[in-house]
């Protein structure tokens, strides 16, 4: 290997971070604020002037409105179109592009794929390469290595250093989470781990830990993200439980939670995001695994509790829907309402949202979905397959349902839903006393009131057939 290790430990590094999203830009900026030059890599020409120009286009990180103009006036950062060019320059390339998948849960990576092209033609011998993404496991190590390989002529782990290094913050609390969570790192190869490790030391104030491969590095993203999806669907499988025995599983899962060893998360109406739904196919549709034969068949056996716990949380929109039915009967032709087509709530994202499937099992009865979103307004709602609740049609509303827990929806004014049953509180975020006020059943998720609330209904129907 061709290189300086004194300069690449003492000297200020020239760092390309390529994808300057959500995550990346914040990224640059971590790097450039411990004193290294960075050059941010986007293709899109907007976010490359705004930068340059001292604007953040990041919002979530509130952080990035002055220390980006601070950073670029001061030469520690700059952004290009051209990931070429940057790579040229750079010690370290950093890449925090998309990897997601399609309609049919089939791993995409065009995006990292080009990414990769456009490194390889400019690698320089000696520099270190640094996938961030979260990739199905081998990705680094055969598919993208054979790319940058391929394109740059140059071989991983002889001419250049390869690692893997998974990004696990939120958005919205990416310097707080690059402080607070050790760095996991494989290479390729001892001495890409080793630099990729210095390298880490160098920007970061987190521990650090060393895996064995880039392998064993990805498993850790899909192990950590695919447990909070197999929790939640069995908070959801207690939640149905509880509803069936009229138990309360908010105040069940609190107490077991009290003992150290339990951490069941919250149930709801379904499981939205960038990650949590995403990731279990990186684990089960593998591409690389089937692109072997005899692998494909045997993964196809194995990790049954991941592919289990998907079907399940993607099931609480019908379920959702059953227990709405339960008291309201036959949805055809009743208006329903979403409030929050958001993922989760306060973010102006809907990725993988809960709403749509809400929004199909409705319409698969021929009900009449309205919804409504603080962060959307009715254009956009449009765009996205929504119709916004028209001005004045609170009274068709039979039912609501909160799909997701904006700050502004926890004291939502129901008054003018004069003629609305039930409020379905798919997030237990709403105040159960103040809906009861305004005459309308109140449900969520898990609280065992079903058949109370049938009892009551029957009781009610019985009284008024009397009379
Ligand atoms: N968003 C999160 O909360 C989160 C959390 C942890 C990890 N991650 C990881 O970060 C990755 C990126 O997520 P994000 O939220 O920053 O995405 P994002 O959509 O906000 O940003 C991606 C950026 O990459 C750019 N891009 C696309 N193709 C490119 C290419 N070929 N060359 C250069 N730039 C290109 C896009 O223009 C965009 O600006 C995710 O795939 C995930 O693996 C995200």
């Amino acid at each position: 290997m061709q290189i300086n290790t004194t300069s690449f430990v003492s000297a200020p590094l020239t760092i390309a971070v390529v994808g300057l999203g959500k995550i990346g830009l914040p990224l640059a900026v971590q790097y450039a604020r411990h004193g290294q030059r960075v050059i941010g890599c986007d293709i899109n020409q907007e976010v490359v002037d705004n930068l340059n120009a001292g604007r953040s286009h990041i919002q979530e990180e509130s952080e990035l409105a002055t220390d980006v103009p601070r950073l670029i006036r001061a030469g520690f950062f700059s952004a290009t179109t051209s990931t070429q060019a940057a790579v040229c320059e750079a010690q370290v390339v950093v890449v925090i592009v998309p990897v997601a998948i399609d309609a049919e849960h089939v791993v995409n990576t065009a995006h990292i794929d080009a990414a990769s092209r456009a490194i390889g033609d400019a690698l320089q011998p000696g520099t270190l390469v640094i996938y961030e993404t979260t990739l199905p496991v081998g990705t680094t190590s055969r598919h993208l290595r054979q790319l940058l390989e391929q394109t740059s002529q140059l071989q991983a782990g002889k001419d250049f250093y390869l690692a893997y290094s998974p990004e696990r913050v939120s958005s919205g609390s990416v310097f707080h989470d690059l402080r607070m969570y050790p760095k996991v790192v494989g290479g390729i190869d001892a001495a890409s781990t080793e630099r990729a490790i210095t390298f880490y030391r160098s920007v970061l104030d987190a521990e650090i830990i060393a895996m064995a491969s880039t392998d064993e590095a990805e498993f850790v993203k899909l192990i950590e993200t695919t447990y909070r999806d197999v929790n939640i669907a069995l908070a959801n499988e207690y939640a149905c439980y509880a509803d069936m025995h009229q138990l309360n599983v908010h105040a069940a899962i609190a107490a077991a939670n009290t003992q150290p060893y339990s951490h069941i998360h919250t149930p709801g109406v379904g499981v939205g995001g960038h990650c949590i739904p995403v990731y279990p196919y990186f684990l089960f549709s593998n591409p690389l695994d089937h692109a072997q034969p005899g692998l494909a068949d045997t993964a196809h056996t194995m990790l049954t509790l991941p592919r289990q716990a998907r079907q399940i949380n993607d099931g609480m929109a019908e379920y959702t829907i059953q227990r709405l039915e339960e008291v309201v009967g036959p949805l055809y032709q009743q208006s329903v309402l979403l409030l929050g087509v958001a993922y989760r709530g306060d973010v102006r994202e809907t990725a993988f949202t809960s709403a749509r499937l809400l929004q199909a099992a409705l319409r698969y009865r021929d009900a009449i979905v309205y919804a409504d979103d603080v962060f959307f307004n009715e254009d956009e709602l449009k765009e996205l397959g929504y119709t916004a609740l028209p001005a004045g049609y609170e009274d068709r509303i039979t039912a609501v349902i909160l799909q997701c827990d904006h700050r502004a929806y926890h004291h939502f004014n129901f008054s003018p839903f004069s003629r609305c049953q039930v409020v379905l509180d798919g997030r237990h975020a709403l105040r159960r006393a103040e809906i009861e006020a305004a005459g309308m059943h109140y449900l969520s998720i898990g609280d065992g009131t079903t058949l109370a609330v049938k009892n009551d209904n029957a009781q009610r129907l019985a009284k008024k057939t009397v009379s």
